[in-house]
């Protein structure tokens, strides 16, 4: 806390990198479909290259590449240590051993020739049989990529290996419909167990911290539940538009690309109850239990309790910013929502009652997610209104991205002879608390992944529960139910959502 609570006796102590302190997984062979692709380029050689320079990848390591554009080894080998900075020499000896397979997926002979690069990588660099296939490509290909896998016994570790895993990425279906086609087919060819879902909000070290947070200490546990707390707000704000990928924005959408994965999981953990035990099961069984309490919407419901938005052109960062309608590869008449608002209700013992209001937007004032639990307020105030007015319901804010932290706001008498009130904040900030470097996302769940841990990957029911609140949602925005509401780039999204919150007396904490 940096206010006047008592400082933690080891605040500041520099922690260093958190990657220093992981042990190094067995021996393995990482193969990444979609190799060429932008999420390997941005997202998965960064994070494997970080992982190698702090000495957190098997000595006996290698990553196979797999995509349609003709590299050979040493074009993707340059991709892979471009990745790392200049310093890294351990980076660049794993870089040796990459090997590049040139091949469409609907191919046979492109899993043939991977077999045989395996097989060799086994021989020559020691990756033991240990398998992490990495589903890095167009989602329409998940299921024939990992069929064809099976057909070829790359389900199975090689000679001598104790595991063959498959990392699936976003988004996991369209709608619940598609999700459950997808699985059959991961189904038929891997068991559940061999299956690690991404969703990289679940790799964020604030995101976790949401269980220390309840489940560590006396003091909030007791108060999270609806006899304190009035109601819950997640936001989860994007400053940027849909930069390059208008094309995939265009049929995905906000409540796909953000509400169905992120935010379901955020709210899965803010508003879960303490599991027996910290572990894979526990996490996630309790997860599923709580996406099962919340009332699924009904299609004709929905116009009153979500609003749909699109941004039109403004300034973001004093900088004017084109329309949606405008950037590149989205139709001039799209109605593709770039903001979503809802209002949810769970149903269970703990939280029947408090409202729990949800919104993700593109192009919004600044990038930051953040969850709100405003307090009920105290039932007299014995001060009398005329000297609170600037006090507001006591709230607890947990930011979970950008400047990670917890803040605490409650009310002060302003020093003076009335005894005049005002909210005050007491704030706890990560990086003040924990100076040194965390792990990015996908550098810890790369790693998990590598060590067998599942507990921050998504399981199939959580999957199917998610899907279950939003389809009706999407049905309803299908059959063209609610409007599409305009906000301008660089505000907090359309009038509407204000009023979700205006008919219920309750506003919005902007971040
Ligand atoms: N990019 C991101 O920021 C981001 C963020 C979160 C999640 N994701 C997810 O990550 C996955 C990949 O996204 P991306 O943006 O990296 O896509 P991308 O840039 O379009 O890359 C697609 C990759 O798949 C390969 N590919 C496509 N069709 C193929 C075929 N028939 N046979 C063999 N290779 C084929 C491409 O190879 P060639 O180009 O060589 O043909 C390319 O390497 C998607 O599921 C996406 O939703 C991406």
């Amino acid at each position: 806390m940096t206010s006047t609570a008592a400082a933690p006796a080891r605040r500041g102590q520099n922690h260093g990198h958190e990657l220093d302190r992981v042990g190094k997984p067995p021996p393995l062979a990482m193969v990444v479909f979609g190799a060429s692709g932008d999420l390997t380029a941005r997202k998965l050689l960064p994070a494997l290259a970080a992982l190698g320079e702090h000495g957190a990848l098997p000595d006996e390591f290698a990553v196979v590449g797999v995509a349609r554009t003709e590299w050979g080894d040493d074009d993707f080998r340059r991709v892979a240590a471009g990745a790392a900075g200049d310093h890294s020499s351990r980076w660049r000896k794993l870089v040796d051993n990459f090997r590049y397979v040139a091949g469409e997926y609907g191919h046979p002979d492109t899993f043939d020739r991977l077999k045989s690069v395996l097989d060799d990588l086994d021989d020559k660099v020691g990756t033991s049989g240990n398998r992490l296939y990495y589903l890095a490509t167009i989602p329409d290909l998940f299921g024939v990529v990992a069929e064809a896998l099976a057909h070829h016994g790359c389900n199975k570790p090689g000679a001598g290996g104790t595991f063959a895993r498959l990392v699936v990425e976003k988004p996991y279906g369209d709608d619940l419909e598609s999700a459950q086609v997808l699985d059959r087919q991961l189904h038929k060819a891997f068991e559940e167990s061999q299956i690690y879902r991404i969703d990289h909000y679940m790799g964020k070290e604030t995101v976790q911290n949401v269980l220390a947070l309840r489940f560590a200490n006396s003091v909030f546990e007791p108060v999270w539940n609806r006899r304190y707390v009035d109601n819950v707000q997640i936001t989860v704000a994007e400053e940027l538009g849909v930069e390059h990928r208008g094309g995939f924005y265009e049929r995905a959408g906000a409540l796909r690309d953000i509400v169905q994965n992120h935010v379901m999981q955020v709210l899965a953990l803010t508003l879960m109850e303490p599991p027996a035990l910290m572990d894979a099961q526990g996490i996630r069984d309790e997860k599923v239990k709580l996406l099962r309490a919340v009332v699924v919407p009904e299609v004709e419901a929905v116009t009153t309790m979500a609003v749909r938005g699109q941004y039109g052109a403004g300034t973001v960062g004093g900088q004017g910013v084109p329309a949606y309608r405008d950037e590149q590869d989205v139709a001039p008449d799209s109605t593709t929502e770039t903001y979503v608002a809802m209002k949810l209700a769970v149903e269970n013992w703990r939280w029947a009652g408090v409202p729990v209001y949800v919104r993700t937007g593109k192009r919004l004032p600044k990038r930051a997610t953040e969850v709100a639990l405003e307090f009920q307020r105290v039932p007299h105030l014995a001060f009398g209104q005329r000297l609170a007015r600037e006090l507001h319901a006591n709230s607890i804010f947990v930011r979970i991205q950008p400047d990670e932290g917890v803040r605490l706001v409650f009310g002060a008498k302003v020093p003076g002879e009335e005894f005049r009130l005002r909210s005050v904040g007491m704030d706890f900030s990560y990086a003040q608390a924990f100076p040194g470097s965390t792990a990015d996302a996908y550098e810890r769940l790369l790693h998990d992944a590598m060590i067998g841990d599942p507990t921050l990957f998504i399981r199939t029911d959580e999957v199917a529960q998610a899907w279950t609140i939003v389809d009706p949602i999407l049905d309803a925005w299908a059959e063209d139910g609610s409007p599409l509401t305009r906000y301008a780039a660089g505000t907090w999204g359309p009038h509407e959502a204000d009023l979700l919150l205006a008919r219920d007396l309750r506003e919005w904490h902007d971040p």
